[in-house]
Order: structure tokens, then C-alpha cells, then sequence
């Protein structure tokens, strides 16, 4: 198979799988509360949705590609032999999900040995699904999509996102009183693969967050980087789940800078979630 053919088929199995959680969890919702517990703290959420679609997700690639490894959220974690590495959140933005709140999404990237080849992240309450290829572009409900315009930082719509440690919380919100008052405004909606896709069509200018896992990461970077946006650590080298800035390249040298201002890059501790 020609390495575009191969893109092509891990991109329609992943669209399918997700379209199908997509489908799971937003009608599973629409009857009603979860069940729903907590995991790494108190704060941080699962629900029986979260498990089933892992399930109907990892069940799907375990038949359509047995020899690819399966790193999952929700605890799948597959040892392959063909190259290819999937990363699934089977629900990202679970406190959305369980509060009944838009912006929730289904997200499943595949890796080669070189990095991200395709990325989707399915987001059923706004009708949208996001794809991208890498190499080939990114696009929402099938129509291409590029990152915003904007060149001054005072003019940025940031967004970010907080992980689920009272200690790790804290630093976040220390950056924070730098950041707010250098930009036009922060978002914080709740789901780091749909701040990537904001990035990606220019709904926000830039997204920035610590702590995060490979599965919040891995399609929503792609996305935004196949629509234009520069991903990079706070530091200015490759994103990597433990920092992430996504920003329109226009932007990017300011937002490093003022991420320096504010403190950061921070000291991580893996075991804060
Ligand atoms: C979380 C969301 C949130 C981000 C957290 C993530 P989850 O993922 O993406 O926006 O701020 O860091 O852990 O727990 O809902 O899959
Ligand atoms: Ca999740």
C-alpha cells in the first residue's frame, strides 16, 4: 500500500469510530445523567461513556489493524508490531460531557515512527468534525480551515486549560495574572483537542496549557499544525504533552515571551495530573 493510500485508510477507520462514540455518547447524554466517579483527584471525572467508547473504539482497531498499538485514556494500552501507534480520548472535555455542556469531543490520532499522521476530533454538540493529514491539510465537515490573522498580542483571544491537581491549579493560575492582561481576552471551554481545532479555523488565537496526556494532544496538534499554526513548548521546541502552545505563527514569539514573563516554563511533576 502507497504511504497515501495508508493515510487515507487510518483516516475513514478513524472518522468512522468516532462518528460512532460521537454518536454513543451524545445520544447516551441526551437520556440523562451518567454514571459517573473520579480518578487521579477528586476533580477529575469518568463515565460510563467515557469506558464504552474506549471500548467500541479500541474494539474497532483491534479488528480492522490487530498489529497496531492502542494507547488509551481510559487505560488501553496495546504493544504493536506494524509502526503505527493510535492515541485515543475516547471523551475529552469529561466535565463538559457530565454537566451537559457543549464542546466535548471524540479524539483519535495515528502515529508513525516519524510523528502524527491523521488526527480526528469529532464534536457532536456543534455538528463538527475535524480531520487532518499530515502533509495534506486539515478541515472541518470536509472543508479546509486555516489558523486566524490577528498579529498583536493585546488583539489575541487565548484559550488554556486546567489540570486536575489543587497544586498544579495553582501555577496555572499564577500565569495566568500575566497573561490576561497582556491579551484581548482567555477562554477556558473545556476540552484541549477542541481549543487545538479553535486554534486550527481561527476561533481562538492561541491555546496554551501544562499537563496534559498524549491523548489530549495528539489529533488536535495535528489539526492545527495542518491548518497553519506553529506547536511548540513554551520554550519554542516541539509540543510534547507536558507543554503546549498552539498560536498562529504571527503570534508566537510574543506568546513565548510572555509565557517566560509569567514563570513558565514550570518545573513538571509527571505524577500531578
Ligand atoms: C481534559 C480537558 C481539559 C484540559 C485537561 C484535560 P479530559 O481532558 O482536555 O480541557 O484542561 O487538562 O485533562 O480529562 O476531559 O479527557
Ligand atoms: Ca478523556
Amino acid at each position: 500500500m502507497s504511504a497515501g493510500a495508508l493515510d487515507d485508510a487510518l483516516l475513514d477507520l478513524a472518522v468512522d469510530l468516532a462518528g460512532r462514540a460521537a454518536a454513543l455518547a451524545f445520544e447516551g447524554r441526551r437520556r440523562g445523567m451518567p454514571a459517573a466517579g473520579t480518578k487521579s483527584t477528586g476533580t477529575d471525572m469518568v463515565t460510563e461513556f467515557d469506558r464504552a467508547c474506549e471500548s467500541l473504539i479500541v474494539g474497532g482497531l483491534r479488528t480492522a489493524r490487530p498489529d497496531d498499538a492502542i494507547v488509551g485514556e481510559e487505560g488501553t494500552a496495546d504493544r504493536g508490531s506494524s509502526g503505527i501507534t493510535w492515541f485515543v480520548d475516547p471523551i475529552d472535555g469529561t466535565t463538559n460531557f457530565l454537566y451537559d455542556l457543549p464542546g466535548w469531543a471524540v479524539s483519535i490520532a495515528a502515529a508513525d515512527p516519524d510523528g502524527m499522521v491523521i488526527g480526528v476530533v469529532a464534536v457532536p454538540s456543534l455538528g463538527e468534525t475535524y480531520t487532518a493529514v499530515r502533509g495534506r491539510g486539515a478541515w472541518r465537515n470536509g472543508e479546509p480551515i486555516s489558523v486566524g490573522s490577528v498579529t498583536h498580542l493585546g488583539e489575541a483571544l487565548v484559550a488554556t486549560g486546567f489540570g486536575y491537581a489543587p497544586e498544579r491549579r495553582r501555577r496555572q493560575a499564577a500565569l495566568l495574572t500575566t497573561v490576561l492582561p497582556a491579551v484581548r481576552d482567555v477562554r477556558r471551554l473545556g476540552a484541549a483537542s477542541v481549543d487545538l481545532c479553535h486554534v486550527a479555523c481561527g476561533r481562538v488565537d492561541a491555546y496554551f496549557e501544562e499537563g496534559l496526556g498524549p491523548w489530549d494532544l495528539a489529533a488536535g496538534a495535528l489539526v492545527a499544525r495542518e491548518a497553519g499554526a506553529v506547536t511548540t513548548d513554551f520554550a519554542g521546541a516541539p509540543a510534547r504533552p507536558e507543554e503546549v502552545l498552539a498560536t498562529s505563527p504571527a503570534l508566537a514569539a510574543a506568546l513565548r515571551g510572555l509565557l517566560a514573563e509569567a514563570g513558565a516554563p514550570v518545573r513538571h511533576d509527571p505524577h500531578l495530573p
